[in-house]
């Protein structure tokens, strides 16, 4: 009987798709995904270390599945991800019925693991390789289903050489390396004759593409001398690709290329997540970002003159050792000028081996509290007000499948007879929830809509036809 997987993600876009390599290793290596854990013989979890939050998840989550293990003979049992990274054999100490732990460098050994578990060996594979092997990774194979049909990530660069005083991804994920441009290009190929439309392209520092190889006048594994803006320029001429997205860039690599490509591309999408973390110099400086407030503002206004329509989304750190009340004002103050569409606020979490967490100056936990409240307030008249001004416009979503929350009204009884909500993403990366009528609309799809609500949280759309012109 064929060998049933299943993976729990937990972390960033990088490990979900981390997780789409590894679901594909594993077709590759004869396994198939299984409907639930319970149905599984293979469980992986792949971890995010982040936050410490994020890091205790994995402690409790290992606690708990004693029992998954126990519940049938033959089942293993790996981690991944950055907690592996940097725990890996001292998990296999702490937990005797995990089998193995796999580092982010790593995914390409998980099937060889897999079945060295199954003669009982248990073992930690982690460390960093500095090789381009690591993008070498097969094809998706035919068994392999995407979440969201129509839509990719894409892999461009791996590992970060920035060194943010907060951050311990540069620790849990290594050097700065670039993927040849050939390979990603040959990748996008495969992806768009498969029914690919919207890349999203990865990476810790997307837009930091190149950059060591271009600094050393060196032609990448590509043989060819490539920024980012353009790479880009070059996937946008892919047949079938009409929709590209790039994250997480850095402030600090908005270069003329980049900024060319968003106001000439039709191809690149209007939104950038572009992370601040504090509206403070002072508080800039200690996180080691690299820019002020100024520059940053700079940036934006850059950005949205080479295209007038774009919505910027955001990183928020509050509570940063030394934090006071005046810098946490100049965090809103920049907040509200630059006027995001959305943010991730987040308190700040010392992460051992950084270099923040040796900082004196920590803020009380309510204070921390307070101010992530304060901001998140903030954020949320943003995000409805840019959310309202796009009521009564039209919008094409990419369909990802049924809304989260199906739409509760009042004539609603047993839901047998509700319409079915789908939803989709539009250019901005806005959710929009739409009833699906009596067309036949497909996850993958991109379907125009009109906009006639505007939640918290997300838009509301209707089909061209019902919500057209006033009768
Ligand atoms: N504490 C809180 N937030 C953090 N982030 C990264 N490291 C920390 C930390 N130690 C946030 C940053 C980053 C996002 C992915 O997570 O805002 O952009
Ligand atoms: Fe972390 Fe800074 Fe690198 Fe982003 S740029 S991954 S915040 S160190």
């Amino acid at each position: 009987m064929t060998a049933r997987f299943h993976i729990r993600t937990y972390g960033c876009q990088m490990n979900v798709h981390d997780s789409e390599k590894l679901a594909n290793l594993l077709h590759h290596a004869g396994l198939r995904a299984a409907d639930s854990e319970a149905q599984a013989e293979l469980l992986l979890i792949n971890t995010c270390s982040i936050r410490e939050k994020a890091e205790h998840r994995l402690y409790s989550d290992l606690g708990a599945l004693r029992s998954w293990k126990a519940g049938a003979e033959g089942r293993v049992l790996g981690v991944g991800g950055c907690v592996a990274e940097q725990q890996g054999a001292s998990l296999l100490r702490r937990f005797p019925h995990l089998d193995f732990a796999f580092g982010t460098h790593n995914l390409r050994l998980v099937p060889s693991m897999v079945s060295a578990a199954r003669q009982g060996v248990r073992q930690a594979q982690t460390g960093e390789s500095h090789s381009l092997e690591r993008f070498d990774l097969p094809q998706r194979h035919p068994a392999f289903e995407s979440r969201t049909p129509g839509r990719a990530f894409l892999t461009v660069m791996e590992g970060c050489d920035m060194f943010c005083s907060f951050c311990i991804v540069p620790l849990t994920r290594g050097r700065e390396i670039s993927r040849p441009a050939a390979s990603i290009l040959s990748e996008a190929r495969q992806l768009a004759a498969r029914g690919v439309v919207e890349l999203t392209l990865l990476g810790q520092t997307v837009n930091a593409f190149g950059r060591h190889d271009l600094r050393r006048g060196r032609a990448g594994a590509a043989g060819a001398l490539k920024s980012f803006g353009a790479l880009l320029g070059e996937l946008a001429r892919i047949p079938g690709i009409e929709r590209l997205r790039y994250t997480s860039p850095h402030p600090l690599f908005f270069d003329e290329a980049l900024l060319r490509a968003h106001a000439e591309l039709p191809e690149l999408c209007p939104h950038v997540h572009l992370p601040l973390q504090s509206g403070s110099d002072r508080i800039l400086e200690k996180m080691r970002r690299r820019y002020s407030a100024r520059e940053f503002i700079g940036i934006a206004r850059r950005l949205r003159a080479a295209r007038p329509d774009l919505a910027l989304t955001t990183d928020l750190i509050v509570g940063f050792p030394g934090e006071t009340r005046a810098d946490f004002e100049d965090t809103l103050a920049v907040v509200r000028e630059v006027g995001f569409v959305d943010a991730y606020a987040f308190k700040y979490s010392p992460r051992p081996g950084t270099k923040a967490a040796t900082m004196d100056g920590a803020v009380p936990p309510d204070e921390a509290q307070q101010r992530l409240e304060a901001l998140q307030a903030l954020q949320r008249g943003l995000t409805l007000d840019a959310h309202r001004s796009r009521v009564g416009t039209e919008t094409v979503v990419l369909v990802e499948g049924p809304s989260a929350r199906p739409r509760a009204t009042a004539s609603d009884d047993a839901g047998a007879s509700a319409p079915r909500q789908l939803r989709g993403r539009d250019p901005y990366h806005r959710i929009v929830n739409f009833e699906a009528g009596a067309g036949c609309v497909r996850p993958g799809a991109l379907l125009p809509l009109r906009l006639v609500e505007a939640t918290p949280h997300s838009l509301i759309g209707a089909s061209l036809d019902s919500a057209g012109a006033p009768t």
